[in-house]
């Protein structure tokens, strides 16, 4: 798409500058199926500019016109090879000092060399693979305009094929800026970081590829047996092939005749098949080929269905022993690193979690392979957040998008068990129409997984009444009784009012602590105050028949504008554990005990009071090996 030349003149009064970089957006429809592929990062030194007016988008600057049509010098406000330069992926707000509360447009840039590997041109088609960019990106190369996409927490691509040569300039905008019809919209309770703060890849692919692949146990089928494998393929092209499935451990290597560039088989899962499940987290290594192409992912078996107000996890009930966790770390934002993840979910573990909730929007596709392997559920949610322009269209088109980017990503991850459609939304007739339609899609998009979202309680009438529960198969509920609503003791009215048929996890309770500070259990933000929340929480909750989970909020302390007392200082501090995972507050040795008696492990206080006859074993030891100081001063 050319832009018609303009000169400085025309971009100042250009409004609408933006409406020629709307084509070419990248969607769920335009994925690319990356697992088992190499491919060639473009992560490393961008060049950089702030570009908060948009200026580069106005002024065309990505086609580096340094003179007019007779040849004459122009004067350019951009020098690519000369500005600053900053490491991809990040976040910018943790890039450099003056960037930390940075909110708007920016502009990356550089070069780097591409040779085709085969010589008949038309052979190799290559894609450009974005893990993430929040929140506007819009992607030229070599002059050209390229494409854009909305979201600031799932993968895209675009093809490249056609634009490279030898010698390549690639120059991305991102702008991060909050809008009214955006998804989030302006007001959340987290950090709006800005930046492309996950990997830029180059992928070579044959000129027919694989597109996407699925395979899963289909839900109910181990109620009759061995249970059945549904596997999905869909090509690049309209085009008939034979596709091959080879999973060498279970002794499986089955051709799958390929119509219209798509195909579905069932197999009867073979003899031996080990599900998946936390305990025994066991993967297959899948592999796909069809003609020149070839991916292999590592895959878990389970099955994940609601039977009444249960939760099937291979066809046995389960009770979802979670905490809710934010993509956030103090010193790379979201751009955590897999030792990050890894510490994320092993934190989790020690606390004695089968489950966890990826809150408010898809965390990194690390998360879940790395939830996978090291055994742990999973709670994915689109952000779909408090209030959102429910009765824009483009809006809807936005958060669909957005959910099926995150459903397509991570549909053959076994850990993932609810796909989330959103969080603390009011009950209006325009947010009941809006979520039901994601509901739909979500099961339109992946019929293996139950859905759900965080909802709100009806406080005034003490029940849990929200009719989105009516389109869900899970119900979340949030509620704070004993921070938000002091009067804790509505919370076991609310649980007796309500007549739920349906499986409920707690989405959100807790309270606020600041690391280190004690005092009466009376004095809000002391450890005390805190851990006798999660007490009375833990105590109510579990003797409720109808409550299959619980996802506590929240981990970590987290970044979080809204948050602007001294005492908390710009973080939200309703976390088990301190932001820099370095202090447990006595809070999560509560829940810690609390879930180690719902999976009936002995609780360590108990294991303690059998060997405090002489021995000198003591739970706080256990923690200090892992660098965490206990809760206890
Ligand atoms: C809400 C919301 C969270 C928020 C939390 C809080 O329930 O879902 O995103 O951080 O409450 O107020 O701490």
């Amino acid at each position: 798409m050319k832009q018609e030349s303009r000169n400085s003149d025309a971009t100042i009064h250009d409004a609408d500058y933006a409406a020629i970089f709307e084509g070419c957006k990248a969607v769920a429809e335009s994925r690319l199926f990356t697992a088992g592929r190499r491919s060639e990062a473009l992560d490393g030194d961008w060049n950089y500019a702030v570009d908060q007016y948009d200026t580069c988008l106005r002024a065309g600057w990505y086609k580096e016109e340094y003179s007019d049509a007779q040849g004459r010098p122009l004067p350019v406000d951009f020098s690519f090879d000369d500005w600053p330069v900053m490491h991809l992926p990040c976040c910018w707000n943790m890039a450099e000092p003056e960037l930390k509360l940075y909110e708007g447009g920016m502009v990356f840039t550089r070069r780097f060399r591409f040779k085709s590997k085969t010589a008949e041109a038309g052979k190799e088609r290559v894609f450009l693979r974005i893990g993430a960019a929040n929140y506007v990106c819009r992607v030229f190369l070599n002059k050209e305009y390229v494409g854009m996409h909305r979201g600031g927490s799932t993968p895209f691509c675009f093809e490249v094929t056609d634009l490279l040569a030898e010698d390549n300039r690639i120059l991305i905008t991102c702008d991060n800026t909050r809008r009214d019809t955006q998804v989030p919209m302006r007001n959340t309770d987290w950090f709006n970081y800005g930046g492309i703060y996950r990997s830029i890849e180059l992928f070579r692919l044959p000129a027919v590829f694989i597109r996407d692949f699925g395979i899963s146990l289909r839900r109910g089928s181990l109620e009759h047996g061995r249970g059945m494998l549904d596997v999905s393929v869909e090509l690049s092209d309209k085009t008939d092939a034979a596709a091959q499935l080879l999973i060498p451990r279970l002794g499986i290597s089955q051709e799958i005749p390929v119509h219209g560039g798509k195909a579905e088989i069932s197999m009867e899962a073979p003899e031996g098949l080990q599900l998946w499940t936390p305990e025994d987290p066991q993967l297959y290594g899948v592999t796909l080929r069809c003609g020149e192409d070839s991916v292999t992912d590592d895959v878990g078996f389970r099955t994940i269905e609601v039977s009444g107000t249960d939760i099937l996890l291979n066809g046995k009930p389960v009770f979802l022993r979670g905490v809710s966790c934010h993509e956030d770390s103090e010193r790379r934002g979201k751009a955590l690193t897999t030792e990050d993840r890894t510490g994320i979910i092993t934190i989790a573990k020690e606390l004695g979690c089968n489950f966890m909730r990826l809150a408010h929007y898809p965390h990194s596709e690390e998360m879940s392979r790395l939830a996978d392997r090291m055994g742990i559920l999973l709670w994915e949610e689109v952000p779909v957040y408090w209030a959102i322009a429910f009765e824009d269209p483009d809006t809807l088109e936005d958060a669909s998008n957005q959910l099926r980017e995150m459903i397509c990503r991570d549909r053959n991850r076994a850990s993932v068990i609810i796909w989330s459609v959103g969080n603390e939304n009011a009950d209006t007739d325009a947010r009941y129409r809006f979520m039901c339609t994601l509901a739909d899609t979500a099961r339109n998009s992946d019929p293996t997984r139950p859905v759900s979202a965080a909802c709100l309680v009806n406080f005034p009438r003490e029940v849990i009444d929200d009719r989105l529960a009516d389109a869900l198969d899970i119900i979340g509920v949030n509620e704070y009784c004993g921070w938000y609503i002091p009067d804790f003791s509505i919370l076991p009215r609310i649980l007796k009012n309500s007549r739920l048929t349906k499986p409920v996890i707690i989405s959100e309770f807790g309270a606020g602590a600041k690391s280190g500070k004690h005092g009466n259990v009376q004095e809000r933000w002391t450890e005390e105050y805190q851990a006798e929340v999660y007490r009375r929480q833990t105590e109510t909750l579990g003797g409720i028949p109808y409550i299959k989970g619980m996802t506590p909020w929240i981990l970590f302390d987290f970044r979080c504008p809204r948050r602007t007392s001294v005492l908390q200082n710009y973080y939200n501090l309703k976390g088990l554990v301190s932001a820099d995972r370095r202090h447990r507050k006595m809070a999560f040795s509560v829940l810690q005990a609390f879930y180690r008696k719902l999976a009936g492990s002995p609780d360590p206080e108990e294991t303690l009071h059998e060997k405090t006859d002489g021995s000198d074993a003591c739970p706080a030891d256990g923690a200090h090996e892992n660098g965490l100081a206990s809760g206890a001063h």
